[in-house]
């Protein structure tokens, strides 16, 4: 089958969360299943096109017409692209060479601009996809400028458009309408919401098919508190709204064989993972001693939790344990955290950065994973945490309720701790019961431990229920 992907990022080209990583793994499980001939399309941001790791080479131009705006394309081809999976870049130095990418005025101008450079370039490359799969709303017009303007290039596509999170919808007054999109009239309905423009829900309306990142969040997108407005355009699409859930590189995150550890180690042969778990407390200046560790990797948005954490963070380290978190983001978070670990050295160590290095030193030390996130599409770093034997406590939310089911300490079913509402002492209490697991039953918890190492989170299954559903659109 030939699929068109197209996003704003994709690891290992640039990555700023989840859909990064997503845009590295999917495409290339795809591209490994037999027949399948995928194209990946990014746009030439300033950090991909002066990367000197990143070859490419230009194969053809192109304008693109946005209203009276005339933007020059270049199109790019990635030098390791293979017959199965291609890379392309989308070059325009206005809209992509930039510090940073998202967040600047002009976004919906730069993403209309995209939708429409990455179709011209389709035509260039007589692609004739049979699935135009886009991801967020940085890539929603496509299905829409599809349906408008290239219907004739590719009578056959079909397209799917994946929600990774509804609370980012790329939005616009409704002068844009007018002014940018250069739309027909018959097509301000379908980009209308709000009384302004909408990018996420022109998608939703128009794709022949909608899927998110896991099966709760799929359900839980049809009510009003998770869906940010669009509740109601999600439930019109009743069935065509699918979850898959996502899995993780399991080749980059493997315990066995990663090369930012101290020590290697598996579910067959967990012994390193003690050796891991010391060389941690050394590197951030931890007191080197037998308590259970607690780790973070984690933007620091409200929707991650973190009112929850900084909420219970005093009665929290009360307790015998130690504390480590890595990453950056909203300058309230970072200020509380960074204050409260300067009166717990030793026990708490606050680290404000994105360090992929220091991330898996984190997932390989730690004992137990918290991951307490108000709402949360699918999650990756749950899964890191158990493929890395730290045993996740998390809200019963989105991807983390089907990825850790509740542990039952009597039976040894289940993956992990979890608290069903929002609220900070629910959290507090799953932690406490993980601790009295921790300290209880060591035979249990190694188990339990063995058990999330062993699970299967590699991208063959979802890569391939994501066959079944384009076959059925085809
Ligand atoms: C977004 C979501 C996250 C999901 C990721 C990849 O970052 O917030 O839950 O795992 O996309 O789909």
């Amino acid at each position: 089958m030939r699929i068109a992907m197209i996003a704003s990022e994709a690891a290992p080209f640039i990555k700023t969360g989840g859909l990064g990583d997503v845009m590295q793994a999917l495409p290339a499980a795809l591209a490994r299943i037999p027949g399948n001939q995928v194209s990946l399309f990014l746009p030439y941001y300033k950090r991909i096109k002066y990367d000197p790791a990143v070859e490419a080479e230009l194969v053809t131009s192109f304008t693109v017409h946005l209203t009276w705006r005339q933007q020059y394309a270049g199109l790019f081809r990635w030098a390791g692209s293979t017959d199965s999976l291609a890379v392309y870049f989308l070059d325009n130095e206005y809209y992509f060479c930039r510090d940073g990418l998202y967040g600047f005025y002009d976004d919906g101008e730069r993403f209309a601009y995209y939708a429409k450079a990455v179709l011209s370039a389709m035509e260039a490359l007589e692609l004739q996809p049979e699935i135009v799969h886009c991801h967020d709303w940085q890539s929603a017009l496509i299905p829409v400028y599809l349906e408008a303007e290239f219907r004739s290039s590719f009578p056959q596509a079909r397209t799917v458009f994946t929600i990774h999170n509804v609370e980012y919808q790329g939005k616009a007054d409704a002068s844009f309408f007018g002014e940018v999109l250069g739309l027909d009239d018959r097509w301000r309905g379908v980009c209308s919401f709000d009384e302004g423009i909408n990018f996420m829900k022109a998608a939703i309306v128009q794709a022949d098919l909608v899927t998110t990142v896991s099966e709760t969040y799929a359900q839980e997108l049809r009510y009003p508190y998770f869906a940010h407005g669009l509740s109601g355009i999600l439930s019109s699409r009743g069935e065509r709204l699918v979850g898959i859930t996502n899995g993780i590189d399991t080749e980059l995150y493997d315990p066995a064989a990663d090369p930012a550890l101290a020590a290697h180690y598996s579910a067959a042969n967990p012994t390193g993972k003690q050796r891991c778990k010391q060389a941690l407390q050394k590197a951030l200046g931890l007191e080197e001693k037998d308590v259970p560790l607690l780790a973070m990797v984690t933007r620091l948005a409200s929707h991650k939790g973190i009112d929850l954490l900084c909420y219970i963070l005093p009665r929290l380290l009360e307790r015998e344990l130690q504390l480590v978190i890595v990453g950056t983001g909203e300058a309230k978070y970072e200020y509380a955290l960074q204050a409260v670990a300067a009166e717990h050295p030793g026990k708490f160590s606050m680290n404000l950065r994105f360090d992929p290095t220091l991330a898996s030193q984190v997932y390989a030390g730690a004992d137990l994973y918290l991951m307490p996130s108000k709402s949360e599409p699918c999650g990756l770093s749950q899964l890191i945490a158990m493929r890395y034997g730290a045993i996740p406590v998390v809200n019963a939310t989105g991807g983390l309720k089907d990825t850790v089911p509740a542990y039952n300490p009597e039976t040894g079913e289940g993956r992990g701790y979890t608290f069903q509402s929002y609220n900070g002492d629910d959290f507090l209490g799953a932690i406490d019961r993980a601790l009295g697991d921790y300290h209880a039953a060591p035979a249990a918890w190694a188990a339990l431990g063995k058990a999330d190492m062993e699970q299967d989170f590699s991208w063959t299954i979802p890569a391939q229920r994501y066959m079944e559903l384009y076959c059925s659109i085809v």
